[in-house]
């Protein structure tokens, strides 16, 4: 596997103590992060052939089809999705992605719609408080999303993450509604078409958690 973006090295380094992995890249753009994950392994009882630490950015810093998995965690949405196209050869060639969008998740699951990416399975993690998103892709097809950024996941996290979206939401729709340009009311009023959206998934979700 790769980490991409592995500051401490703690995910790559939990997959090569617990056999998930046979060896691991772990790489980042910054020289601190990777000093801080070089620091993690080697004070490991990990064997030094097990990994290897790169400085570079994104998927630049792989061979083509040299690793059969690689996580994204911890970056936007935005981000995430621009070092999945930077090289299409080398994204192609990693059959699984585990990615954890921090923002933005709607516009990487668009990226990955509109490219040929499946979402095979997703859940939640929460860290801190913080609620995080955790995708994990594959090539494939599948039914394009009619509201991109409403996971599809039955993780016992999914409610909290609809009510986090439903108040956000409620507080964006309030702002435009105060605006009197008129691209800003009908956003307003797509943002209530999707509250309802939510707030049925909810109460879905809700009634199947006492069934
Ligand atoms: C918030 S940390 C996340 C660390 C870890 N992946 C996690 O989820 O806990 C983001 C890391 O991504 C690195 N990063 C940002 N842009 C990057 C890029 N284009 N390529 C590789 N690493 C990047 C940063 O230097 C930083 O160490």
């Amino acid at each position: 596997m790769a980490d991409i973006g592995t500051d401490h090295g703690f995910l790559p380094l939990y997959c090569l103590q617990e056999g998930l992995v046979t060896r691991a890249v772990l790489s980042d753009v910054n020289e601190g992060p990777l000093k801080r994950a070089r620091e993690t392994m080697e004070g490991s009882q990990i064997a030094p052939e097990r990994y290897d630490l790169r400085l570079g950015s994104g998927l630049s810093v792989l061979k083509r089809g040299e690793v059969t998995t690689a996580v994204i965690a911890g970056m936007g949405g935005e981000l995430i999705a621009s070092i999945l196209a930077e090289d299409p050869a080398v994204t192609d060639s990693v059959k699984r992605f585990v990615l954890q969008p921090r923002s933005r998740s709607g516009q990487l699951r668009s990226w990955l719609w509109e490219n040929g990416w499946a979402v095979r399975k997703e859940s939640f993690a929460k860290e801190r408080g913080r609620l995080c998103q955790i995708l994990c892709v594959e090539k494939g097809v599948q039914t394009p999303y009619v509201y991109p950024d409403i996971p599809e996941s039955e993780d016992p996290l999914m409610l909290e993450f609809l009510d986090r979206e439903i108040v956000n939401i409620r507080i964006i729709t309030e702002n435009l509604r105060r605006s009197n340009d008129p691209n800003d009311l009908a956003a307003a009023e797509a943002f209530v078409r999707k509250t309802a959206t939510l707030e049925k998934r909810r109460e879905e979700l809700w009634r199947n958690s006492f069934s």
